[in-house]
């Protein structure tokens, strides 16, 4: 399956009878990343849950290629990449043994060893680890670790690829090697979608999607951030977000030609 697109249609989500989600309308574009925005608790880590299917939207739905994921799981979870925030990999494991253990738990089509080694060669070139290749996960840095939980994930070779904040606790240097490397992959086709609570480096994505309060402020260009909050740097958008309601701000992007485009 060739993943054309993917999209949120009406998406609201509830823990309980608190809603977490409500009505996200938007797109996800296959050769780009996306990245989510939002102060801590604003629902990010509800939103891409939702899309990598870890959770069930309440209401609403999630398509690829116009059919809903939950009607089709097995072969979108094929396609599919979730590094969540925190890692998942067992720290006593070598680095090889850990892409080995997980590629043979979890992917029936390299059920010969020759195969997955091969595909380990490539993503640990692909991150630039073959130089730890043998070192345990432990012994690493926090940027040498977070490539290993996405190494498991790429063993795949998804067309789709979500993180978990990939760039909290990374020192500013890590993290650009980190974004080229996302880089990389999307402009070989890959759709990547990941959130991130800091607002420096926007133009490092290709669209932008704010979230406050489960509720889409925006989904548009990281250029017309700043402008569509009427401040002058992206720094200043979570201050803006606050000297107004936020049904002030949601109507606003309700009624501009992002939301219009995001719902068409
Ligand atoms: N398992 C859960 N049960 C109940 N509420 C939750 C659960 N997980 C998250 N929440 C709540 O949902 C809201 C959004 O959380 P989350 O998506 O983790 O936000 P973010 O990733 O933006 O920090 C928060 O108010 C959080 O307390
Ligand atoms: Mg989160």
């Amino acid at each position: 399956m060739r993943i054309r697109s993917l999209r949120m249609e009406a998406v609201s989500f509830w823990y309980g009878r608190t809603q977490i989600l409500q009505n996200a309308n938007l797109h996800f574009n296959s050769g780009e990343i996306t990245a989510i925005l939002g102060p801590s608790g604003s629902g990010k880590s509800t939103l891409i849950k939702c899309l990598s299917t870890v959770l069930k939207p309440g209401e609403g739905k999630i398509t690829a290629n116009g059919k809903n994921l939950w009607d089709d799981l097995n072969a979108f979870r094929l396609q599919l990449g979730y590094v969540p925030q925190d890692d998942v990999i067992h720290r006593q494991l070598k680095v090889e043994d850990a892409l080995y253990y997980s590629g043979r738990l979890r992917l029936r089509n390299f059920d010969q060893g020759s195969v997955l080694s091969a595909r380990i060669d490539t993503v640990l070139a692909g991150l630039g680890l073959e130089e730890r290749r043998y070192l345990r996960v432990r012994s690493l840095s926090g940027g040498q670790r977070k490539r290993v939980n996405i190494g498991v994930e790429l063993l795949s070779d998804p067309q789709v690829l979500v993180l978990d904040e990939p760039a909290s606790g990374l020192d500013p240097a890590i993290e650009e090697d980190l974004v080229k490397l996302l880089r990389r992959m999307a402009d070989a086709g890959r759709n990547i979608i990941l959130t991130t609570h800091s607002m420096e480096r926007l133009n490092d994505y290709n669209k932008l999607i704010l979230v406050a309060a489960g509720r889409v402020m925006y989904a548009g260009p990281p250029d017309k951030l700043a402008e569509h909050f009427e401040v002058k740097d992206p720094s200043d958008v979570y201050r803006a977000l606050r000297d107004r309601s936020l049904d002030e701000w949601e109507s606003r992007y309700r009624s501009s030609t992002y939301a219009v485009e995001e719902e068409s």
